[in-house]
Order: structure tokens, then sequence, then C-alpha cells
């Protein structure tokens, strides 16, 4: 597939409400990370990697879920280096603190916060890293936030995202015909409200710059997008 072709792909508008994602989270939150978080492992640690996280750099993780992931980033930063995590949901929040203490870190800060509007001053991160959030989304929600990710990273930092995604634009996925076919209040809790989305076009709209995206296939089959915030 060309750039040109998936820069321009077409994506299935969202059809969840916040209210509805926060409530479906909440719920989700009882077995998500045993349920969900595995089928999606492949993609999120390949996205880890080309992350590059060193011990110094600061971090933001939005949409943290049920922890696993900050987990990990802890692991790749210095114990006195802080690490922050922001959710919608409170009871993932709950969960993820659970998971963190349980592994023995003391260094991270979360908050209940919207992708949408992320409570930190402009350029404090050097590494935003969101796995399976923006797809949730609506198109214009995703430009916001992918935004907010911007004004929040440092000149040069990093945004490093992971997506449902699909390696042929033009072929629908079954879980597409699902989510267009059931009733759109049950998308939230049957499907996560996630849907196959292509952010390569998107981050360049947001102003990123050097935007590398690489697919994986599989049950879950992922994009991994990496953005520079270049100069503003
Ligand atoms: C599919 S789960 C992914 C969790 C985790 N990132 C992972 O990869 O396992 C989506 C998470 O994003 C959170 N979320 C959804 N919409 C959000 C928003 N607008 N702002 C912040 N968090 C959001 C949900 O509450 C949920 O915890």
């Amino acid at each position: 597939m060309t750039d040109q072709v998936i820069e321009t792909a077409p994506i299935v508008e969202s059809v969840s409400k916040t209210r509805e994602i926060r409530r479906a989270y909440d719920l989700w939150s009882y077995i998500y990370g045993e349920v969900a978080a595995p089928l999606e492992h492949g993609p999120r640690k390949l996205a880890l990697e080309r992350a590059s996280i060193r011990p110094y750099e600061k971090v933001l993780e939005v949409g943290i879920g049920p922890g696993q992931i900050l987990v990990e980033i802890l692991k790749r930063v210095d114990r006195t280096n802080r690490v922050y995590g922001v959710d919608l949901s409170w009871k993932m929040l709950v969960k993820s603190q659970q998971c963190i203490h349980r592994a023995g870190y003391s260094n991270a800060s979360l908050l209940e916060a919207d992708a949408r509007r992320l409570p930190f001053a402009d350029q404090v991160f050097d590494v935003v890293y969101s796995s399976y959030v923006l797809d949730i989304l609506s198109v214009e929600d995703i430009l916001i936030a992918l935004k907010e990710f911007r004004r929040v990273l440092k000149v040069n930092g990093r945004a490093v995202l992971v997506n449902l995604s699909k390696q042929n634009p033009q072929r629908h996925m079954f879980v597409e015909y699902l989510y267009r076919w059931m009733p759109a209040s049950w998308v939230p809790y049957i499907l996560g409200g996630c849907r196959p989305v292509f952010l390569k076009g998107l981050s360049r709209e947001a102003g990123f710059s050097g935007v590398e995206r690489e697919f994986m296939g599989g049950l879950m089959s992922s994009e991994i997008v990496i953005a520079r915030a270049s100069s503003r």
C-alpha cells in the first residue's frame, strides 16, 4: 500500500459518546487486564521497543487502562524519574494503581483526565505513549487529542501511538461489520468502542513531522505510528 493511500484512507466514524465510554471502561476494568490486554500484547511490546525510552526521559501515557504498560514504562526509567498516566475511567485508574503497587514502584502519578484536554503545561514530555485509545474517538476528536499530545511534548519529543488498523484500507474487517451492525449503545461494552483507524495523515495534520507507520497483522491487527513534535 502506498503512503498516499494509507494517509487518505477513510475511517469509519465513531458512534460512542464519552459518557458511555467511561461507563463501559469502568465495567471493563474488572476483566480488561486478563481478557483483552493479552490479545494486544504483540503490538504494544513492539511499540515500546520502537519508543526507545531512555531512563531520564519524561513520559506520559494516555489511556493507561489496567496499568500493565505503565509498569513496562516504569521498568525503563530511573526510579527517581516520575512517570505520568491519565485515564477517563476512575476504576481503571484504581486497577492501575494496584498493578503499579504490586510491581513495587512508587514513582508514578495517575490522574483522571481526557486525552482531548490534558492537565499539563506546554512542552513537558519527551514521550507521549498511547495504545488503543485514539481508535475510540471520532475523527475530529482524534485530531484534537493529537494536537494536545503535540502541545505537551517538548520540541523533538515523540508520540508513540498504537491503534487498531488494517493493511488494506479497501477491505472491510469483520470488526467493522460488527461495529456498524450492532446498536451504537452496545459498541463500548462489546467492542470497547474501538475500530480500525489510520493515524499517519492525521498526525501530520496535527503538526507532527517525521511520521512513521508500521503495520502488525494478527487477531488485533494494529498500526504503530511514531511522530515527532518538531519546532512550532
Ligand atoms: C482499549 S483500553 C486500552 C488500555 C491500554 N492503553 C492498553 O493498551 O491496554 C482504552 C482505555 O482508554 C481510556 N479512554 C478512553 N477514552 C479516553 C479519553 N478520551 N481520554 C483518556 N482515556 C480514555 C479507557 O478508559 C480505557 O482505559
